[in-house]
């Protein structure tokens, strides 16, 4: 793919300051999305830009998503989601996400053997599971077994990225085929169960689904609407532009360290209850209105307390100011999931009576706060028997693909740099140090 295309000069800015005229370029992507390129502007004025939260800022030039979220829209190197959820499988989005196209017959065959092929992890890693304490978090042994591939595979990462960039299609699947691995390993280790090893029949999510639930007295059978499902699910988080992980995975990467490194950041990021953690924090919420009687508007006047930091997990998102895509295609998957298992579950019923007041609360209406994509999905990894401290693990599998795109899209850019911040400083102005005793 090589450097990522520039947006297109198409008129100036003027900032008028301390009396003086800055001409600062206009530039427009593809989807005309506009912007004011101030890359001269500490050069030429001595200032610098405040942006809490980077809500005004684009950090880089990206051909990978494409997210319009006042209409609600989401694409992948132009697809859109809805069709690739519908039509497409989550390895073939993978290819996609990484080479920009979708893989010919025979690319696709490449990247299936390759994943396959590097399934197994190291027998000695297998080892590091046996000594975390029983109640560890999965996000955490994800984390670390990741930043770990890159001792047990120095091959990739010794030469760092040009030769992480060089194999690309080794890089990624040997990240997206391990990280399944050790997912699945971490959950049987969290329940005492022996580990199942990947099996070279069986497709990418089958294959998941199958060490996650086979046992040596319980062979697993994989149910093709809970296999389709699971593809769903990961294509929908594939990626989702300059997101807070994506962004950790670029900036850790901006400092030359190894994808694994750069991944391993990533994973903590998506752990955070404002990102990725939504989904285990949505389903604990549910279950807390279920324990006190199921009534919805004692959260929902909680959330708008003002005093109350408690938020309504699922609701809301940074981009999305109209419904989320994503969240449209789950609930329907959620329904499709549980009729197929025959499953009740009274937290679904609990959750579309939230979405239905929230849905006519000027509180949520007047900020535009609508389900995003981690509101139904805890309800649809329950159903398939996944437990509530893997729903992040899930979803960064999901994202991997987006990440290593991310990470490879920055490091091929003409105009990489690494990623440093100026600051406003507000701190004491010059003072001299005063010995212990003569401190008032
Ligand atoms: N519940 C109650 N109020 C909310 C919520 C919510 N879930 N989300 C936003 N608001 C309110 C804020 O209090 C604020 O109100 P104010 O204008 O009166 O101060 C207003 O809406 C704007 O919210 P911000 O926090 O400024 O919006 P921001 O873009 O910074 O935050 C975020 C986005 C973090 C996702 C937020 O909506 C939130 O905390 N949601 C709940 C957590 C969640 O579901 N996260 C998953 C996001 S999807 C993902 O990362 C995969």
């Amino acid at each position: 793919m090589g450097t990522p295309r520039k947006a297109t000069p198409v008129g100036q800015a003027e900032l008028h300051v301390d009396g003086r005229v800055l001409n600062l370029p206009v530039v427009e992507g593809t989807e005309q999305e506009r912007a004011i390129d101030i890359g001269r502007l500490r050069d030429q004025t001595g200032l610098v830009t405040l942006d809490y939260g980077y809500k005004n800022t684009g950090a880089c030039q990206s051909e990978i998503t494409y997210l319009d979220g006042e209409k609600g829209i989401l694409r992948y190197r132009g697809y859109p989601v809805e069709e690739l959820a519908e039509k497409s499988r989550f390895v073939e989005v993978a290819y996609l996400m990484v080479h920009g196209h979708l893989p010919r017959a025979g690319e696709q065959q490449q990247f299936s053997e390759l994943l396959t092929r590097h399934s197994m992890i190291h027998e000695d890693m297998t080892q590091f599971f046996k000594n975390y304490p029983e109640r560890a978090h999965p996000m955490a042994i994800l984390s670390a077994m990741v930043v770990s591939l890159s001792s047990f595979y120095p091959e990739l990462s010794q030469d760092h990225v040009s030769e992480e960039l060089a194999h690309i299609d080794i890089t990624a699947t040997r990240l997206l085929s391990k990280l399944r691995t050790i997912a699945a390993f971490s959950y049987k280790k969290s329940i005492g169960e022996p580990y199942v090893y990947p099996r070279h029949d069986l497709k990418y999510c089958a294959n998941f689904l199958n060490m996650m639930f086979s046992s040596p007295v319980r062979p697993y059978v994989v149910n093709p609407v809970v296999e389709k499902a699971l593809n769903t699910l990961l294509i929908l988080h594939a990626d989702h532009e300059q997101n807070c992980s994506t962004s950790t995975v670029r900036l850790v990467g901006s400092a030359k360290v190894n994808l694994y490194a750069a991944v391993a950041a990533g994973i903590c990021a998506l752990w955070g209850p404002l990102h990725g953690g939504a989904n285990q924090e949505v389903i604990e919420m549910l279950e807390d209105i279920q324990r006190q009687g199921g009534d919805t508007r004692k959260v929902i006047e909680r959330a708008k307390d003002k005093r109350d930091s408690f938020r309504l997990y699922g609701f809301g998102h940074r981009v999305y100011k109209n419904y989320d895509p994503r969240a449209r295609i789950i609930k329907q998957t959620c329904v499709d999931v549980l009729r197929e298992l025959k499953v009740n579950d009274p937290l679904l019923d609990i959750a579309m009576e939230l979405e239905e007041r929230v849905q006519n609360d000027d509180y949520f209406k007047e900020r535009k706060l609508y389900p995003n994509v981690d509101f139904y999905s805890g309800i649809i990894y329950r159903a398939i028997g996944i437990p509530v401290d893997m729903f992040t693990v899930i979803f960064a599998l999901g994202r991997l693909p987006g990440w290593i795109a991310q990470w490879k899209e920055s490091q091929e850019d003409a105009d990489f740099k690494i990623q440093r911040p100026r600051q406003i400083y507000t701190g004491p102005t010059l003072r001299h140090y005063v010995p212990i005793d003569q401190r008032g």
